[in-house]
């Protein structure tokens, strides 16, 4: 159960309430929904059960569980997901610390009433743009991710999944009977549930895809790292398919509730269309909760307090893949070996930290070329660049590495025992899932790097 929760809330993150809203407004709901859907059963459960399957067999965290399952050279696929990890970990740390900011204000704005005539628009440019505020936020964040990481597994991450899970559902639960409360919320359900494949752009299953790695924190060993902690006795199968069932849902529950206020508000689909997805979660909503969401006073609080949540139980899963590899492969101690990763990537928060404005140099950082084009993809300032490179490089390759291991340099015996161990549900079917990870997943997340690489198609 601990192990589950904490695998779940490592997928559900930002990209399920702020990412994946905004992709599925870009391609019109209803069509690219149904591909998403078709991408996670397809390609995103598979590439799970291959990772928790390499996890659990050895014991180790990525680095030392590719080592070990497959062989000493796939130890260099572990360390670029901990890079990988690294990386992603530096720079979500502050998005995560904006949905402090806003925590502050709403509870501000619900004791002593919204600001009339307030630009929320500028008031998110000045907030990004402050840099001692944002490195305040970032590094209060960074200290909680630290906080829970250092206390281990069962003690620290474990134990902050069971307490908090229970408490984002129950927010988001309801901010749902609110949102379909709203006059927008039958407009919304027909835009996010029925498929229009007149609508479907050819880049749409592309992005489907690249996203289905993103949400359940596929391609950089994460849930290899967090197998390593599956007792034998449960079942992997169904462990993979809760995670991936739980992630989905919470993404369409977030997507219903942003859709409901989006349609309510006359005009507001325009602006969305504008701003983009910074615009709906922290521009557009701070100020609809006091305008249009029923409950809002209390609601706006929450939500900002259910964006933290959900973004410290990815956050922490992130520094564990970087903390472990130091732990197993180093043989530094847990407090150590927590503190001093923590420390090396908040020096590089501090650079995505200052690259809305604050610091013009890393606001306005580029690599020019034809490199900086492709791997880059022509990117300005330090925290695009390094999402770019994470979305669009980093876990497609390494997903791309992990569905290799799994299919085709490990042996049926090796991956059958993990999967049919006797706890397997019923429903399941080895042939079926080896088909899939050997065929299936490798064409589909080839299919992702073929695109970055020769038709500029942008995961990120
Ligand atoms: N799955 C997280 C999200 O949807 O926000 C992001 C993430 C967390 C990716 C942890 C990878 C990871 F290891």
């Amino acid at each position: 159960m601990g192990f589950v929760l904490a695998a779940t809330g490592s997928a559900i993150g930002l990209g399920n309430l702020w990412k994946f809203p905004f992709i599925t407004w870009e391609n019109n709901g209803g069509a690219f929904v149904l591909v998403y859907l078709m991408c996670i059963a397809a390609v995103g459960l598979p590439i799970m059960m291959a990772e928790l399957l390499i996890g659990r067999s050895t014991q180790k965290s990525a680095v030392g569980a590719l080592k070990e399952a497959v062989g000493p050279a796939w130890g260099l696929v572990g360390l670029w997901g901990v890079m990988c990890g690294f990386t992603l970990l530096s720079y979500y740390t502050v998005i995560a610390g904006w949905s402090l900011f806003y925590f502050a204000k709403t509870v501000t704005w619900s004791l002593s009433g919204f600001p009339a005539g307030l630009a929320t628009g500028d008031l998110f440019g000045e907030q990004a743009g402050n840099g001692s505020l944002q490195l305040m936020l970032s590094f209060g964040f960074s200290i909680a991710t630290v906080g829970v990481v250092y206390f281990g597994v069962q003690k620290g991450i474990e134990r902050i999944a069971r307490l908090f899970l229970p408490v984002l559902f129950v927010i988001l639960v309801l901010m749902l009977i609110s949102a379909l409360g709203m006059s927008g919320s039958r407009e919304a359900l027909g835009f996010i549930f029925r498929p229009n494949f007149a609508e479907l752009e050819p880049t749409s299953l592309l992005e489907a895809l690249g996203h289905s790695f993103f949400t359940l924190s596929l391609g950089m060993g994460a849930m290899i790292t967090y197998g390593s902690y599956i007792s034998r006795g449960q079942s992997i199968v169904k462990a993979s398919a809760i995670i991936v069932v739980l992630d989905t849902l919470i993404a369409l529950i977030a997507t219903v509730i942003m859709f409901s206020v989006i349609f309510s508000v006359a005009g507001m689909a325009d602006d969305v269309s504008d701003t983009g997805t910074v615009g709906m979660l922290f521009i557009s909503l701070p100020a609809l909760f006091y305008s249009e969401v029923p409950f809002g006073r209390i609601l706006g609080p929450l939500f900002y307090v259910l964006v933290a949540l959900a973004a410290l139980t990815s956050t922490m899963s992130l520094l564990e893949v970087v903390a472990s590899y130091i732990i197993d492969e180093h043989g530094v101690g847990r407090r150590k070996a927590t503190l001093m990763c923590g420390g090396v990537v908040f020096v590089f928060t501090v650079l995505a930290a200052v690259s809305f404005g604050a610091v013009p140099f890393i606001t306005n950082l580029e690599v020019g070329g034809a490199l900086g084009d492709l791997l880059f993809g022509g990117k300005v300032g330090w925290f695009s660049m390094a999402d770019h490179f994470v979305s669009n490089w980093m876990l497609p390759t390494g997903g791309l590495a992990v569905t290799l291991a799994a299919g085709w340099f490990m042996t049926r015996q090796a991956t059958e025992s993990e999967l049919m161990d006797g706890t397997e549900p019923g429903w399941f079917r080895y042939g079926v899932w080896r088909f899939f990870i050997r065929f299936v997943a490798p064409v589909a997340v080839a299919a992702i790097i073929v695109a970055v690489i020769f038709f500029g198609v942008d995961f990120s």
